[in-house]
């Protein structure tokens, strides 16, 4: 048997509320010790070691927990007698630790990502069957190499791509129009697909960090005054634009993006439009001080460069980086 390392963070599926119920809890209550006594049958898949890492509802991951999530898995892969990875994570966040994991893991290990959409004390609570499914896959031959996954209903993302597509449901997660990695049937993943962007071990950023330049977000809207991005520029050495339709934004916008870029911000554009790509446009952009998040969103377009100001404060560099990442 293989064995896996559980590392928790948190998250509704460590969440308690009222028996039974689905709403009224509170995330990132109970140990993970405490889920896996529900799933025994687990330890016939793998051998476990557990490690309570944080226990948070998934929007306290910050820049520093995702540096410590990172710099521990990078040394638990080390281990030879660890074969692969479990995080437990909140969904509202995932999306953004499972791509700076993407990013800076060193390793060919399969790392798992899950968490539930139901607390632990609800009826049909998704998340010891997520755990189970999770486990299965990151002890599976065919997941050694594939990167980082997020394992949600029966289905496999890639860390880069998934995204939480709905709040509500349990089945919770989509991958754009890219579909997904693969399903799986009980604890058996069948693979289809694979991505094509780099990852782990082929990724400039795979290795440790313990700081950040800072980088903001700001959302465009019909009648968006500038001030947002002049205040943004103050602390902020990049900024990701989410703009309209294909990362679009008002005269007043352009201006401001114009005159900022010119005194050192860095701004990439991406869209508020959950499908598509945003390609370089030489109507908003007709100077191409903006670099296209490509099919990243907002949230993880802002992982990215945060990443690549730490390596360089090139624009051409790191336009270079958003067309392979
Ligand atoms: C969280 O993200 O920690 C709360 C919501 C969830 O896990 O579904």
């Amino acid at each position: 048997m293989k064995t896996i390392a559980i590392i928790a963070t948190g998250g509704t599926i460590a969440g308690v509320g009222k028996d039974g119920k689905t709403v009224v809890y509170h995330a990132g209550e109970i140990d993970v010790n405490d889920i896996l006594e529900s799933i025994p049958q687990i330890n016939e898949v793998a051998h476990l070691k557990t490690f309570q890492l944080y226990n948070v509802d998934s929007n306290e991951m910050d820049e520093e927990k995702w540096m410590g999530l990172s710099n521990m898995i990078n040394s638990l892969v080390l281990e030879e007698d660890i074969d692969g990875i479990v995080v437990t994570h909140g969904t509202d966040c995932i999306e953004e630790t499972s791509y700076y994991l993407t990013l800076t893991l060193n390793t060919n290990k399969p790392v798992v990502l899950t968490g539930a959409m139901r607390p632990a004390t609800a009826t049909s609570a998704d998340g010891p069957f997520n755990l189970y499914q999770a486990v299965s896959l990151a002890s599976n031959d065919s997941a050694y190499g594939k990167g980082v996954m997020v394992l949600f209903s029966n289905t496999i993302y890639s860390g880069r791509d998934v995204q939480k597509i709905n709040n509500f449901k349990v089945d919770a997660f989509g991958q754009k129009t890219f579909g997904c990695l693969g399903y799986m049937q009980d604890e058996v993943p069948y693979f289809f697909s694979d991505t094509f962007k780099k990852h782990t071990i082929h990724s400039i950023f795979a290795g440790n960090y313990n700081s950040l330049p800072k980088v903001g977000v700001a959302l465009f809207y019909a009648g968006a005054s500038a001030d947002i991005l002049y205040h943004l520029a103050q602390s902020n050495e990049g900024i990701v634009i989410v703009g309209a339709g294909s990362g679009n934004y008002n005269e007043k916008w352009k201006e401001a993006i114009e005159d900022l870029s010119k005194k050192g911000t860095i701004f990439v554009r991406s869209s508020r439009v959950q499908e598509g790509i945003v390609f370089d446009d030489e109507v908003f952009d007709p100077h191409h001080y903006c670099i296209s998040s490509n099919t990243l969103s907002g949230q993880k377009a802002r992982v990215l460069l945060m990443l690549a100001l730490k390596k360089t404060k090139d624009r051409d560099q790191i336009r270079q980086i958003f067309a392979q990442y």
